[in-house]
């Protein structure tokens, strides 16, 4: 997996007006397999620049404070990918998917998670992001069940992209978050499904946004 060929990072965001649908979950795992890819990456936590934002507004501050989106023109990184907050404002749901090359919007494949991506997906297009620059991505997900199914039709009814790889639903992602560790190097057998999965994930998103920026 390469990145080598562009001039700055690579940005990817992820992010959905709902909050604890698996956001950070997928910017750590997507951040640890590029990483692993000796890709050198930034995670830009889209919580905590917030709060030094708003800090510097008087401009009273001694230094430049930069928002997250600035943040992902660093030259020292290949890729960028910017956690955000569950239920950001619509600007800031903007300027990220403006920033990035490519918006992840992580669901769970039920009626909840969807109308989420829904009503994310309507704020983006009303804001002028063409749909190529973002896509849902089903997580949470059990393997061969037919949910996943049901989730996809819904998604395509509405004209939202969709990943074809997902993520299965598995403990070993809070094992892996209560240890701060990636789920790879949590010691259960379905752990290296769950990395795999997250490896096809971030080989898509790659290759989709080659192909968006080619
Ligand atoms: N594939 C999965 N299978 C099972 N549990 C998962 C999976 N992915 C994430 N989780 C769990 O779901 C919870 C929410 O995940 P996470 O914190 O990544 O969501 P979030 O969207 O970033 O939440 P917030 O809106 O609070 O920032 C966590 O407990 C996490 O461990
Ligand atoms: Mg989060």
């Amino acid at each position: 997996m390469t990145t080598a060929s562009r001039s700055g990072p690579l940005v990817i965001a992820v992010a959905g007006l709902k909050g604890g649908i698996a956001k950070t979950t997928t910017a750590i795992h997507i951040a640890g397999v590029l990483a692993s890819a000796q890709q050198r990456v930034l995670l830009a936590d889209g919580d905590r620049i917030r709060t030094s934002t708003a800090w510097a507004r008087g401009g009273h501050l001694p230094f430049t404070v930069a928002p997250v989106t600035a943040l992902a023109r660093a030259r020292d990184y290949d890729v960028v990918v910017l956690d955000t907050e569950g239920g950001p404002d619509n600007t800031e749901l903007l300027e990220f998917a403006r920033t990035a090359d490519l918006t992840l919007l992580p669901t769970t494949p039920d009626i909840n998670g969807l109308d989420g991506v829904a009503q994310t997906a309507d704020i983006l297009r009303a804001g002028g992001v063409a749909s190529e620059r973002y896509s849902a991505l089903l997580t949470m997900v059990r393997p061969g069940g037919m949910k996943e199914i049901q989730a996809r039709k819904g998604l395509l009814g509405q004209q939202i992209p969709v990943l074809r790889s997902s993520v299965r639903i598995s403990e070993v992602f809070r094992d892996a978050a209560n240890a701060a560790v990636l789920v790879k190097d949590v010691r259960a057998d379905i752990a290296a499904k769950c990395w795999k999965d997250y490896e096809a994930v971030t080989a898509e998103v790659i290759a989709r946004v080659m192909e968006v920026n080619a």
